[in-house]
């Protein structure tokens, strides 16, 4: 074994090595280990298991070692640190037969211990450089902790915000998310898979898991192929095009045939149509669950699985347990477990393990990288980008570095629930709160006072089931009239009240769905009473979703949206309250005015009786009788503490020929007070089609730094591949006509101009 590893060790060192030359090189490799493989050996490979650390469902590993030794497991997922790495891998490598290295897996979903913002505040910075950064961070560290393999990115598309999910991905646009997935895929992977400080990436949950009906976590989806391939699928699809390593199946139901099941999107889509050549891995016991989704038993769904194009198998065993049992009866073919069992290995030969299985177990580089300083500052800088002004009235905004601050809610004083959801690796106890990380930046120069104000949610048992995972919040016993009061006499000791209110970290995230999206009822009461003592409150809104917060923007004068902004929460949230940065993030995912509305989008259809977004109840129109149709803050929305102003559009051409470029320019000034970042949003409807077309997609984005004063050209390229959609066939064209660019700050208030396609 060692002698064949060595003979390949010029493929992973050598840049004189062709592609083509590095792939014929594994495939011999490969072909000579698997021609001694048994088929229990080759069946073991596709067995993922966890380490026992973090689950998700209700099924343990068990005896991981005695199966370590015998050939039965190919992966590990949730197990850290380079000694017990190391000490897992030493079992693989001299204990069992082939001594096969083991893959190490985690959900590294946004940062590891040095932990960044929830991934939907990620996106809500539209800097694709600092979310790349924000991954190569996450992966300088897991791989520093003995992990080669992250469970990132999430890119499902989602626009329904009941679905707690919809914290993991980057919103509900189909052209941010795939940009976003690009950059994530790059700073995971990096240019070398086989490097130390790289690890493979898993694109999840495929498909459509976003589109859950009613929101509700792993419900069906049910959708045309037209509204799939033009607005749900392309994420994934860039991530595989930027080169992911692998990819994850998911939960739902999709047309009848859940994706774990699902022959058509597992091999025709993703390996004929997309061309994917990497590992195709379930989620937790998604082949086990196939039973409930009403298949088989066990042996019947593994089968399907199998034969579906899946690789790999999480937690529930089937494949381990059945499939030698159905190849005997002929129910699978050794082909398809040799495909499967070649996917695991190329994964691992790509990843370097072959020739150093224990590459990624360093102690010295895990004390010096994992939670560095550089880390946590990036962290900081980040978190403060994410953050979104929604609403500042007479600049009451940034607040002055002077006098008494009250910061009253149930998020004022809890560093375990600013890491937010999916922040496994991080070190809860360690997080500064929001008024721990306030003092740290302020010193003695603003004098901070604090207090509870009013439990997280007046039902215990609701709030026991929202802080789950050590993400919990002191209980206060008393009636909430009594805790209020106290808060408000707090509250009449300051000048300003920041109200630390919403949800705590695991009101969003996985099985986190909510039927209702307002600040919970006794946080809306707090908030009443605080703004009844007449002091100026500024609402820092903790949420892992868009909430409904209709009353709160009607009434509360300052809202700054810091969603659950990671390790570097507080700091960060004192670094734009104060001034030291001026907010800059937009959000990407539409705030309805009320649970009604939703799913609410910006890119959706005219209908054959569009509503003039008058206000008013139009009769006979797409629209309803107790609400308007336009949300409460649109996609692409977020202010700054100065103000920009658009010019308008100006195109170098009116017409578009197939190979040309139109350029749209457009002028922006900052005519604030503030230096600060702008992030200049491109639409471009289409007007005509053989089949409808959305009343604006994104197409392009810039973010840029002006100066107070300053002015600045921006310009957009437009070309043939913009104007592209999926027709009725499912063919990618563009059609010659008439079409609308708008640009502006958001998806609403844009400047429009026209062109035509040749
Ligand atoms: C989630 C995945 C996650 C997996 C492993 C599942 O429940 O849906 O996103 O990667 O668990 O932890």
């Amino acid at each position: 074994m060692k002698k064949v590893v060595g003979t390949f060790l010029l493929a992973f060192l050598g840049w004189h090595v062709s592609p083509a030359q590095s792939t014929q090189k594994m495939d011999e490799f490969i072909n000579q280990l698997m021609a001694k493989m048994t088929v229990e050996e080759k069946i073991g490979q596709l067995n993922l298991v966890t380490g026992g650390e973090a689950t998700t469902g209700t099924t343990v590993s068990t005896d991981v070692e005695a199966k370590i030794r015998n050939g039965q497991i190919g992966g590990i997922f949730s197990m850290s640190t380079p000694s017990k790495i190391r000490k897992t891998q030493e079992i693989a490598i001299k204990q069992s037969r082939l001594n096969i290295p083991i893959i190490f897996g985690m959900d590294v979903i946004h940062g590891y211990r040095t932990v960044f913002p929830i991934p939907l505040g990620l996106a809500a910075t539209w800097d694709m450089g600092l979310i790349q950064q924000s991954a190569r961070i996450a992966a300088e560290e897991a791989t520093a902790d003995g992990i080669n393999w992250a469970f990132s990115p999430m890119v499902d598309i989602s626009r329904d915000p009941r679905w707690g999910r919809i914290s993991e991905g980057a919103g509900e646009d189909t052209y941010l998310s795939s940009k976003v997935a690009e950059a994530i895929v790059h700073g995971f992977q990096g240019d070398n898979l086989a490097a130390h400080n790289t690890m493979m990436a898993c694109v999840k949950h495929f498909a459509l898991y976003g589109a859950a009906e009613a929101g509700r976590d792993y419900n069906s989806t049910d959708m045309s192929l037209h509204r799939m391939y033009n607005e749900y699928l392309p994420p994934y699809k860039a991530a595989i095009d930027a080169g992911a390593g692998s990819i994850m199946t998911s939960f739902n139901d999709i047309n009848g045939v859940p994706a774990s099941a699902n022959k058509w999107l597992m091999t025709d889509v993703l390996r004929k149509q997309w061309g994917f050549k990497g590992l195709v891995v379930t989620d937790y016991t998604a082949v086990n669950e196939l039973t409930a989704h009403g298949l088989g038993d066990l042996q019947q769904v593994s089968a399907l699985s199998l034969n579906a194009g899946i690789d790999m198998d999480m937690v529930g065993e089937g494949f381990l347990t059945t499939l030698k049992k159905s190849l005997d009866e002929g129910k699978v073919k050794l082909a398809d477990i040799d495909r499967a069992c070649r996917f695991v290995l190329e994964a691992k030969y790509k990843l370097g393990l072959f020739e150093d299985p224990y590459r990624y177990c360093n102690d010295q580089r895990a004390k010096s990288v994992i939670g560095s300083a550089a880390n946590h500052a990036k962290a900081r800088e980040i978190a403060a980008k994410s953050f979104v002004l929604l609403k500042n009235e007479n600049q009451i905004l940034p607040l002055k570095k002077t006098g008494t601050v009250a910061v009253i809610g149930p998020l004022a004083n809890s560093g375990a629930n600013m890491p937010g959801t999916w922040s496994v690796s991080a070190e809860l106890e360690k997080t500064a709160s929001l008024v721990e990380g306030m003092k740290a930046v302020l010193g003695n120069k603003v004098n901070i006072l604090t207090h509870l104000g009013t439990n997280l949610l007046e039902d215990s048992t609701y709030q026991k089931h929202a802080t789950m995972f050590g993400r919990t919040i002191v209980r206060d016993p008393r009636k909430e009239e009594e805790i209020i009061a106290d808060a408000v006499k707090i509250a009449q000791q300051s000048d300003v009240v920041v109200a630390a209110l919403g949800e705590s970290s695991e009101m969003s995230g996985e099985s986190s769905s909510r039927s209702e999206l307002d600040i919970p009822k006794n946080q809306q009461n707090l908030l009443k009473a605080l703004l009844a003592t007449g002091k100026p409150v500024v609402l820092v809104l903790f949420t892992g979703r868009p909430l409904t917060l209709t009353w709160e923007d009607a009434h509360v004068p300052a809202i700054l949206n810091v969603w659950f902004g990671g390790s570097e929460t507080g700091k960060a949230v004192a670094d734009v309250l104060f001034g030291d940065v001026v907010p800059s993030g937009k959000i990407t995912a539409t705030f309805p005015r009320n649970v009604g509305q939703i799913p609410i989008y910006y890119a959706h259809k005219n209908t054959g009786r569009p509503y003039g977004n008058s206000g008013d109840f139009e009769k006979f129109k797409s629209n309803y009788l107790d609400v308007s149709n336009s949300p409460l803050y649109p996609f692409g929305y977020g202010l700054s503490y100065t103000s920009f102003a658009y010019g308008e559009i100006q195109l170098d051409k009116n017409t578009l020929d197939n190979d040309g470029t139109i350029q749209a320019r457009i002028d922006i000034s900052n005519t604030g007070h503030y230096d600060a970042e702008e992030t200049v949003q491109l639409y471009i409807q289409d007007l005509v089609g053989s089949v409808t077309r959305p009343v604006k997609e994104l197409k392009g984005f810039q973010k840029i730094f002006l100066k107070k004063g300053e002015v600045r050209s921006v310009k957009f390229d437009i070309q043939l591949k913009d104007l592209k959609f999926f027709n009725n066939d499912l063919n990618y064209v563009a059609e010659p006509g008439d079409f609308k660019i708008y640009i502006g700050p958001n998806s609403r208030d844009v400047k429009e101009v026209s062109f035509k396609l040749l």
